[in-house]
C-alpha cells in the first residue's frame, strides 16, 4: 500500500481535495490519512464542503485558525510534523497555493517524504500575491508536479524543472464541478432569494488587494450602486471581505442597495447553482474563473493579471482593471452581447484528473 497523507486547509482546497480522496480509494493501492490543518475554520468555510461532496472527516484537524502569514506557516508547519513523523507516509499531497500547502509542503521535504503537488506551474508572475510566493516555492521542493493547464507546462519548463517530473493531468476543480452539477441542479437557492435565471449577477470578493485596501473596494462598491440599478447582485460574503465591510462607511452604502443581497459564504451546490444561472459573474477568486470558463457564464475578474490564462483564451473570463470606469464599461460589454459569447473546454478539463493523479502515483510508488 501507498502511504499518502493528503492535506487541506482552506475552502478551495477542500473542493480539490474531493475528487482525490474518491480516486485514491477506488484505485485500491493507497492507505490514506487526511489532514485538515484549520486555516478555515467557519461552519460555511469548512465543514458544509465536506457535507456537501461527501469527503471523509478529516482524521487529524491541525485546527491552527487565523494569523499573520508568519505566525499561520509556523504554526501550521509546527503542528504538521509529529503528524508526518508518526505515519511515515511515502508522500505528501497538497493542492492548490494557500499557506496550507507551502507549509505542508515545506515539512514533509524536510522530513525526506516524497511531495505532490496538485495544481502546479500556474503563475501570476505578480509576487505581492501571498498566493504567488506559495506557488513558486511549492513548485520549487515538489517531486510530482500534476498540472491543470499548458501555461503551467511551459511555465515549469522556462524555470527548469525536470519534465519527468511535470505531468499535465487536466483539473481537479473541474471533477467536482462535473460530478456535482446535476446535484447542484435540485438546490432550492434561486427560490429562496426570489432570483430568476440569467436575471442576477454573482459577485465575490476576497483579495487582499481588492478589500483589505479601502479605496479600491470603494471604486468596487460603487459600480455595484449602479448596476443594481438594472440587475440584482447576489454577493456571499468572504469573512475577510465581512470584517473591512463591518462598521465603516461601505456598511452603510451596501446596506442601502436593495437589489444588492448580501449573504453569508454559500454551500457548494448552492454556489454552484447560483453561478450555473447568473447572466454573468464578478469576482477576484481562482477557482471561479475556471469554474465559470466550464458553465459558459461570463466572468469580470476584477485583478491585473491572472495565474489561469486559459480561462481568457479559450474560456469566459475577462481582466478587468479596478476602477468604477473600467468595471461598467465591462459589465455594459456584456450585457450588450447577451448570449452571444464564445468558447470552449480547455484540454482534459474531463472529470477525470484525479484518477490520472491515482494512476500515475501508483505507477511511481
Ligand atoms: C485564503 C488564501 C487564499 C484563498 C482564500 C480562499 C492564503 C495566503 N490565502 O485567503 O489564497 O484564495 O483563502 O478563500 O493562504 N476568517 C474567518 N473564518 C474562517 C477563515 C478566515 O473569520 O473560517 C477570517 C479571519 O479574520 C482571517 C481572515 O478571514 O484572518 C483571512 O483568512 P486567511 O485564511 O488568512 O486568508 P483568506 O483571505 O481566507
Ligand atoms: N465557493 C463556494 N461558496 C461561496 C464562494 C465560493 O462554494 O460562497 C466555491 C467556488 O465555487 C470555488 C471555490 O469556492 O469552488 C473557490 O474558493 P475561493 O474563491 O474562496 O478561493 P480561490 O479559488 O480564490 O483560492
Amino acid at each position: 500500500m501507498i502511504r499518502t497523507i493528503c492535506v487541506c486547509g482552506a475552502r478551495p482546497n477542500f473542493i480539490k481535495i474531493a475528487p482525490i480522496m474518491r480516486a485514491f480509494e477506488t484505485n485500491g493501492n493507497f492507505q490514506t490519512l487526511l489532514v485538515h490543518t484549520g486555516q478555515h475554520y467557519d461552519e460555511n468555510m469548512s465543514r458544509l464542503f465536506f457535507d456537501d461532496l461527501g469527503i471523509p472527516r478529516p482524521d487529524i484537524n491541525l485546527e491552527v485558525g487565523s494569523g499573520s502569514h508568519a505566525v499561520q506557516t509556523a504554526e501550521i508547519m509546527k503542528r504538521f510534523e509529529p503528524v508526518v513523523s508518526d505515519f511515515e507516509p511515502d508522500y505528501v499531497l497538497v493542492v492548490g497555493d494557500v499557506n496550507s500547502t507551502i507549509a505542508c509542503g515545506l515539512v514533509a521535504v524536510k522530513l525526506g517524504v516524497k511531495l505532490v503537488h496538485v495544481e502546479a506551474g500556474l503563475r501570476s508572475f505578480d509576487r505581492t500575491m501571498p498566493e504567488e510566493i506559495n506557488r513558486v516555492l511549492t513548485d520549487a521542493i515538489s517531486d510530482l508536479l500534476f498540472v491543470t493547464e499548458q501555461s503551467g507546462v511551459d511555465n515549469l519548463r522556462k524555470e527548469g524543472v525536470d519534465s519527468e517530473k511535470v505531468r499535465f493531468v487536466g483539473n481537479v476543480m473541474i471533477d467536482t464541478l462535473l460530478a456535482n452539477r446535476e446535484k447542484a441542479r435540485k438546490s432550492k437557492v434561486l427560490q429562496k432569494l426570489g432570483l430568476s435565471p440569467k436575471e442576477y449577477g454573482v459577485v465575490t470578493l476576497h483579495r487582499p488587494s481588492n478589500v483589505d485596501d479601502i479605496d479600491k473596494f470603494s471604486r468596487i462598491i460603487a459600480a455595484f450602486e449602479e448596476i443594481e440599478k438594472e440587475m440584482k447582485l447576489v454577493f456571499p460574503v468572504h469573512p475577510r471581505t465581512r470584517d473591512n465591510i463591518k462598521g465603516g462607511k461601505l456598511e452603510r452604502k451596501v446596506e442601502a442597495m436593495e437589489n444588492l443581497l448580501l449573504l453569508e459564504p454559500a454551500g457548494y451546490l448552492d454556489f454552484l447553482c447560483l453561478m450555473s444561472n447568473a447572466a454573468l459573474v464578478i469576482t477576484d477568486s481562482g477557482g471561479i474563473q475556471e469554474e465559470t470558463t466550464i458553465l459558459g457564464v461570463p466572468c469580470m475578474t476584477l485583478r491585473k493579471n491572472t495565474e489561469r490564462p486559459v480561462t481568457i483564451t479559450q474560456g469566459t473570463n475577462r481582466l478587468v482593471q479596478i476602477t468604477t470606469d473600467d468595471i461598467l464599461k465591462s459589465y455594459r460589454e456584456i450585457r450588450a452581447r447577451g448570449k452571444d459569447h464564445t468558447y470552449s473546454v480547455p484540454k482534459l478539463w474531463d472529470g477525470k484528473a484525479a484518477e490520472r493523479i491515482a494512476r500515475i502515483i501508483a505507477a511511481d510508488g
